[in-house]
């Protein structure tokens, strides 16, 4: 059998929750109205690093509604080390291991009174001298006991690359950094905490409700089935809600001790410090190649920071592995113990941090060469992962470079720097590379055909603002042969069947692969249905003669007249219902294929010479992404992405006091993100790609591919216009003059 709704996955839907969001209808992880709810709001540390000597909550504890004041000398037993990363103070002992770190909870009647309470708790500190400042400290550099993302080693070498060096006629051999930078998103961290017995219910602002529950559970040592985790709404994520942080718990042992329901909100900036950040990097490149352009040797080695007590990797060699054709490869990462919090994901981990070194190394050559950047790619073109010697599931890059450069208008290029211009203002064009991996992990569904003929399917998971309802929308009507305004997709809640964390990009292909399925199995059970049944119109035909849609059974005979709907077929066997589950997990296909997302961005700006001032004035991104489950919202993803890398070029960079260590910026006035004005029309564009291998609908992820490259075009554009190579971001005005 099959459906002939095909066409429902891809078209440019709009969101199913629009309405709810745009009403205000969408309730977030603050907004559930819970009876007798108290409002918790935390003190954090105004040191870096050393004790709590004394901790004074008389005054707080006298604030008329303030129920309790939580704090190391009172806070109910908890464990932040779990194992497996981003361990938590849990108020446990009097040590301050950063800035920002919770000291204190205060707990109120209302919000007012509970801000005010914390206002007036006092702190002594012995405090030491915290080490802040990645380059004073590399000595201190070390081989990470941890792995990368997917258990990749920390290092690889493939080849020999420092012989291959030695023997290339060009060399490009720099250093690259990237800043510190804070996630923002719309909505903070937030959790609603309440107990109902030894049951504990969390709405909480997470990009992974199944994460938080185990981590919840771990911290609490109770069962993670004791813990229910909500989350039907976020607002934007990045990768700082991919992890449970301490303020979590920290909700959940409130509520104990008050014996009542606790909603604990971050404030903007109480999220610099405890809820991660993009962590500083130093990267080198180093690059040799032939006369004619053909890389010989590659090295990509990134140093970042980490904090004392745990582990975070900001991976940015990993697509030095793969993206060109060299046989000599090397990478390594190594880490700085730092007094600051752990850092943590953000959007393109490794990718937009590492693309923005290399890419640039890569204009630095064509450059050297004499060279067209994309002719230089081009000659270096991987036709198979050069690391693992496997051939690609699907790779459309060279469709990418030659789309963008059409549409973009490459060819009109002059490569000289400072050779173009618009009056006084000088204008660049500079081009990189995206790519980011296709990641998938186990998720489970199920779909339920009900006796009015419409559906409602589930799946844990999340939708972080990404379109999660829409397109699992879509893929349940195809799958169903239903129309999407009869499914009903619901999402968000442990109770539901179980899903990956919405990081990685990989919430499409591992929730959709699921929805495919539990979608698939409960059609094909109303078929079987129908066609074992004398009563049924379609009595005894064969399952392939049969096309399911708009939610009828029809013969694939266009003479013939036989067709049942689905209301009918579950009425005549007296069913309420009709469902199927499914759990769909990844196959070996990785040990077979290189999966990946590749693009092109393409980018002009606009430099005022007497000011130093970058605008971005044009964006053409073209990418072979798998297949698009709906041009909407994933146009939407790619934008974003590349906003995001914006903001990465030009302005984020969270700023530390050099002498103690506290970030400076921590609030939407002074750490700078791109608004409208600094955001240019952008050209997103798809090569179509049909990916058989990957997973049963083709998808590849498009969450974090768009910010790869993003920097390094931009970079590579500034250097074209002006002659200036920036090797340090973000590229504001003071660097160019
Ligand atoms: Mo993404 S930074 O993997 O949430």
């Amino acid at each position: 059998m099959s459906t002939g709704n095909d066409a429902i996955v891809g078209k440019p839907l709009s969101r199913v929750d629009g309405h709810l969001k745009v009403t205000g209808g969408a309730r977030y992880a603050a907004e559930f109205p819970v009876a007798k709810i108290t409002h918790a709001v935390t003190v954090q540390s105004t040191i870096s690093k050393g004790k709590i000597a004394r901790i004074d909550t008389k005054a707080a504890e006298k604030v008329p509604g303030v129920l309790a004041v939580m704090t190391h000398l009172n806070a109910p037993k908890a464990s932040g080390d779990q194992g497996g990363g981003r361990k938590l103070q849990l108020l446990q002992d009097n040590i301050v291991l950063y800035d920002r770190q919770h000291i204190a909870v205060v707990i109120a009647d209302t919000l007012e009174q509970a801000i005010h309470g914390a206002s007036l708790v006092k702190v002594r500190y012995d405090e030491q001298k915290p080490n802040i400042n990645i380059k004073d400290n590399l000595d201190k550099a070390y081989l990470p006991k941890s792995k990368l993302p997917r258990n990749e080693p920390t290092d690889s070498s493939s080849g020999n690359f420092s012989q291959a060096l030695a023997t290339a006629a060009v060399r490009v051999e720099q250093t690259y950094t990237t800043p510190i930078e804070n996630h923002n998103p719309m909505e903070p961290h937030a959790t609603t905490a309440a107990w109902q017995g030894d049951q504990l219910l969390l709405y909480d602002a997470t990009q992974g409700i199944f994460q938080a529950q185990k981590k919840v559970a771990g911290a609490l040592g109770i069962p993670p089935t004791n813990v229910r985790t909500m989350s039907y709404f976020v607002g934007g994520g990045f990768g700082c809600k991919g992890s449970a942080w301490s303020h979590v718990v920290l909700a959940a042992m409130a509520a104990r001790l008050v014996n009542r329901p606790v909603k604990l909100v971050l404030g903007r900036m109480q999220m610099y410090g405890p809820v991660g950040f993009r962590p500083e990097t130093i990267q080198q490149v180093s690059l040799g190649a032939t006369r004619e352009g053909k890389l010989i040797a590659l090295r990509h080695t990134g140093v970042s920071q980490t904090s004392t007590f745990d582990e975070f990797i900001e991976p940015v060699a990993k697509t030095a592995k793969m993206i060109y054709a060299s046989e000599h490869i090397e990478t390594s990462h190594r880490l700085v113990p730092l007094d600051m919090g752990t850092p943590t994901y953000m959007r393109a981990p490794g990718e937009a941090s590492g693309s923005f070194a290399l890419e640039s190394a890569m204009d630095e050559l064509a450059y050297a060469l004499n060279i067209d950047p994309i002719e230089l790619r081009l000659r270096n073109y991987a036709e198979v992962d050069p690391t693992k010697q496997l051939p690609w599931s699907s790779k459309s890059l060279k469709e990418c470079y030659t789309l963008g450069a059409e549409k973009f208008g490459w060819q009109k290029r002059n490569p000289k720097p400072r050779s173009m211009r618009d009056g006084n203002y000088l204008i660049g064009w500079g081009m990189a590379t995206a790519t980011y991996p296709t990641n998938r992990s186990p998720a489970s569904a199920i779909a339920q055909i009900m006796a009015d003929g419409t559906a409602v399917v589930r799946s844990g998971s999340q939708d972080i603002g990404t379109g999660t309802y829409t397109v699992m929308t879509q893929v349940a009507a195809e799958a169903l042969g239903l129309p999407v305004e009869k499914i009903r997709f619901e999402l968000g809640d442990t109770n539901m069947p179980e899903t990956p964390v919405s990081g990685g990009s990989q919430t499409a292909a591992s929730v959709g692969s699921a929805v495919h399925l539990a979608g698939n199995q409960a059609r094909s059970k109303i078929l079987q249905l129908a066609l074992a049944d004398q009563r049924s119109p379609l009595y005894g035909l064969n399952p392939e003669d049969v096309i399911a849609q708009n939610g009828s059974l029809f013969s694939k005979d266009k003479s013939s007249s036989k067709t049942e709907t689905y209301e009918g077929i579950l009425e005549r066997h007296g069913l309420k219902m009709l469902e199927a589950r499914a759990d769909a997990k990844p196959g070996d296909e990785k040990e077979h294929y290189s999966m990946h997302s590749f693009g092109s961005q393409f980018a002009e700006v606009r430099v005022n010479p007497d000011s130093g001032e970058v605008r971005v004035t044009r964006w053409v991104g073209t990418y072979g992404v798998g297949r698009i489950l709906n041009d909407k919202t994933a146009r939407s993803q790619l934008i974003g992405g590349i906003v995001y890398g914006i903001g990465m070029a030009l302005m984020e960079h969270t700023i530390s006091d050099p002498k103690r260590g506290r970030f400076i910026n921590a609030d939407l006035a002074e750490y700078h993100v791109p608004v409208n004005a600094d955001v240019p029309v952008i050209d997103v564009m798809f090569v179509p790609e049909n990916d058989p291998h990957i997973n049963p609908l083709g998808i590849k992820g498009i969450g974090e591919i768009g910010i790869t490259g993003v920097a390094a075009a931009i970079a590579n554009a500034v250097y074209h216009a002006t002659g200036k190579r920036i090797r340090d971001l973000p590229i504001t005005l003071d660097k160019l003059l």
